[in-house]
């Protein structure tokens, strides 16, 4: 029999500290449904003491969410695990996970501290956590560059403390995958009572070998494994999902099973790249627009006698479906529905309704409707709830005049119009639209991603908007340059904290 491995997911903790891809609380809930659907065993729903919107949204998770174990990160502090705790109270099953730096780096220039004081400490914690629930992880950050003996003594210390996982990050990425096996291995052999608690692995990917590292990991004991959807996470990212669970199904003799869905991994990916609008690069190993695109003539001629020949998987396995089909103005609502359904999403009647409109208007532009500009419609709709909208825009421009731009907004039901000229048409758009909504706030970065299939491609803008002492970062997508230049200013002014 295999050995089952728990999938612990921290895509709305450490993939969401990622800047630039913050979620709202309905967009938190839809992906942790998405993750309940896909067969995560631990979903870590955030970091509640470091905001209310945090808070908010374990809450609502843990009311949304049935079957998977909620999780909550705390530092080792009693506020936080107050916190931690209060915000799991509607979860059906639970998990506090708090924890310290246990690295020479850490306890000398984070806290000042000494290893004694740091074991204490993290008892200390682990016993607090306790008070609230049964389910404690504990995690040493730093533990890649934690000397092995010492980590030991921490780790001994929380399992006798009730820790039930403990969890040992490759914090920095460092480690090479035979020195981050061989520390699982260490602690598998040295810490005494070690068979009561579950070794969890979270690597992040700063030299790429975060997926190899979680592997050694669990070739060497760890039976829980700490990922992302698409990989994302701070910096180079965490470990992705998709690669681990595709690893254990393509090579059984590793012995190890998940409760991984494997055909609900594309829309997931699809869903979690569209909400934090965050690009998937196309070689991206399982979910990239090239996994399984064979492009040179003795690859395609191979695939097309038997697709063993150069497939190590079946697409459809992800959830990837061969016979996509795109869509075009004639296409029907059950064709968009179905479509939004593969790529996560799922609609009642009235915003189908909304999202066909946008739709059609969108066909009439563009001959062909392909997945992306179905997820870019879909993430428009959730755009209803914000208090500014765009409401029209029209430019003058062209070479040797002046730009000019009327602009109107809808905000909170009110109408207002402006006019401006500039140098060029989004500084005219901006311009007119910085005349209506009157704020000391600063365009600070702007990209457009390249239009890659043609001219009639969607077009889409990040931005950075400097507001009050903080930076917001705004989205927008359009087959219109300039109104997807509006829009990413707008989406910016819409997250703007008083
Ligand atoms: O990378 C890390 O060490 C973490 C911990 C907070 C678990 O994300
Ligand atoms: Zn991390």
């Amino acid at each position: 029999m295999s050995d089952r491995l728990y999938i612990f997911d921290t895509t709305l903790r450490d993939g969401e500290q990622v800047p630039g891809c913050q979620l709202n609380t309905v967009e938190k809930i839809q992906i942790a449904k998405q993750l309940e659907q896909l067969g995560v065993d631990v979903i870590e729903a955030g970091f509640p003491v470091s905001s209310p919107g945090d808070f908010n949204s374990i809450i609502e998770i843990s009311k949304a969410v049935t079957w998977p174990t909620i999780c909550a990160l705390t530092r080792a502090v009693e506020k936080d695990i107050d916190v931690a705790a209060e915000s799991l109270k509607y979860a059906k099953r639970k998990r506090i996970h708090t924890g310290i730096g246990t690295s020479d780096s850490h306890i000398k220039y984070k806290f000042n501290s000494t290893r004694e004081e740091i074991i204490e400490t993290a008892v200390r914690a682990v016993k607090y956590a306790k008070r609230y629930v049964e389910d404690v992880e504990f995690y040493a950050e730093d533990a890649g560059r934690t000397d092995n003996e010492y980590l030991a003594r921490v780790i001994e210390a929380v399992i006798k403390a009730g820790a039930t996982v403990v969890n040992i990050p490759d914090t920095t990425g460092y480690c090479l995958p035979e020195e981050y096996g061989a520390k699982i291995r260490y602690l598998m052999e040295h810490v005494d009572g070690i068979e009561k608690a579950q070794i969890s692995t979270h690597c992040h990917n700063d030299l790429g070998m975060a997926t190899a590292n979680t592997l050694q990991g669990v070739l060497n004991g760890a039976r829980q494994v700490e990922v992302t959807i698409n990989g994302i996470g701070e910096r180079a990212g965490n470990t992705s999902l998709e690669e681990i669970a595709m690893i254990l199904k393509c090579h059984k003799g590793i012995n190890v099973e998940t409760n991984i869905n494997t055909t609900k991994i594309y829309p997931t990916s699809r869903m979690v790249s569209s909400l934090m609008n965050m690009p998937i690069q196309p070689n991206k190993a399982i979910v990239g627009r090239n996994a399984f695109a064979h492009s040179s003539g003795i690859h395609q001629n191979g695939v097309l006698k038997n697709a063993q020949t150069y497939e190590i998987m079946d697409p459809k396995d992800v959830g990837l479906d061969e016979n996509a089909i795109v869509l075009t103005a004639r296409s029907g609502r059950a064709a968009l529905k179905y479509r939004l359904h593969v790529n996560g999403i799922e609609t009642d009647e009235e915003k189908l309704d909304r999202i066909y409109e946008q739709f059609l208007q969108f066909a009439d532009k563009k001959k062909e409707v392909t997945d992306d500009d179905i997820l870019m419609l879909a993430g428009a709709d959730t755009a209803d709830i914000h208090a500014v909208k765009l409401d029209y825009l029209q430019v003058t421009t062209g070479k040797g005049v002046k730009s000019v731009a009327s602009i109107g907004l809808d905000i909170s039901g009110q109408k207002f119009e402006e006019a401006s000229s500039g140098n060029g048409p989004v500084d005219a758009a901006i311009k007119a639209l910085k005349r209506i909504i009157s704020k000391q706030m600063t365009l600070k970065e702007f990209t457009i991603q390249a239009i890659s299939k043609g001219s009639d491609d969607v077009g889409k803008v990040h931005m950075q908007v400097e507001y009050g002492g903080s930076v917001y970062y705004g989205f927008g997508a359009n087959t219109d340059i300039v109104t997807a230049s509006v829009e990413a200013y707008i989406d910016c002014i819409n997250k703007f904290r008083e």
